[in-house]
């Protein structure tokens, strides 16, 4: 994710055309892009600011964004269910990561909520990603080279209910089937007052991962389901839209208490 404003070779771009159609695309020289709008020539986009407009041979007008965490995340390549953006957002909040520090993650699936939790950590902290499917793994690592960001993750291809390598962690944060068989492993990993946080789709995951939590020395147990609600906006006539997610999961939080009491 580019900090400059200037567009070189090599830079990805998102190609915006209207709110249904947008494309994460790389700019090289000599390289073209065809849409049912035309193509364009996006080696044109070389030293142009980002935000600058471009136009199709068929004179329709495109816009090339500079790409977010947002874009690289939901335009990334998926073969298991990626996180919406509301979820990652509360896992992220929750978890109380920043810049620096050391989070161990599973599974890592597409690497969709791994690319927001590099993010945040770099430059100096790292991620520590389990994955059990070897073919997922790879589709993440992918998905990270993409959004620049594979060189703050390590990827570990191993079971976590079978243990975590890592100690003194900031936050061990979990999207898998069976949270409650990790908790255990995650109270050695994590340093006092570390973060555990878990996105599971069902209730009953949530009780079983919240009794685990609470008979394993972790304080500050709570579980919240965010729901989200588009708006139609148009003057004269804004309300909500009519079709919206109903349902995607709940975030299950705690924090490490250490077993020892000062004098
Ligand atoms: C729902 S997906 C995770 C999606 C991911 N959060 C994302 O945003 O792309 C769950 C993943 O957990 C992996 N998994 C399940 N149990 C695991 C375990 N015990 N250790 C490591 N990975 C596991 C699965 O193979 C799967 O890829």
């Amino acid at each position: 994710m580019a900090k400059r404003q200037t567009i070189r070779e090599g830079d990805t771009v998102l190609l915006y055309l209207n709110k249904r159609r947008s494309y994460l695309l790389n700019v090289a020289e000599g390289k073209s892009f065809h849409t049912h709008k035309g193509y364009v020539q996006l080696g044109d986009l070389i030293g142009r600011k980002f935000g600058t407009q471009l136009r199709s041979n068929l004179d329709v007008e495109f816009v090339a964004l500079k790409p977010t965490l947002r874009d690289f995340i939901f335009k990334a390549q998926r073969k298991t269910q990626i996180m919406y953006s509301k979820d990652i957002a509360l896992m992220v909040m929750f978890s109380g990561i920043g810049p620096g520090c050391r989070i161990v993650e599973a599974g890592t699936g597409a690497g969709a909520l791994t690319t927001a939790l590099a993010f945040y950590a770099k430059p100096r902290g790292r991620v520590y990603s389990y994955e059990i499917r070897p073919e997922f793994q790879a589709v993440a690592r992918k998905n990270l080279e993409k959004a620049g960001v594979i060189k703050y993750v390590e990827l570990k291809s191993s079971d976590i209910s079978l243990g975590i390598d890592e100690r003194n962690v900031d936050a061990v944060v979990l999207d898998l089937a069976t949270p409650w068989q990790v908790v255990s492993q995650a109270y050695v990993a994590l340093q006092g007052s570390g973060s555990i946080v878990s996105f599971s789709p069902t209730i009953d995951q949530v009780v079983k991962t919240a009794e685990a939590l609470e008979d394993n020395g972790f304080v500050d147990v709570a579980t919240f389901e965010c729901i989200m609600r588009g708006m139609q906006v148009a003057r004269g006539k804004t309300r909500p839209q009519t079709l919206m997610t109903g349902h995607t999961g709940y975030v299950t939080y705690a924090r490490k208490a250490l077993r020892t009491s000062a004098a």
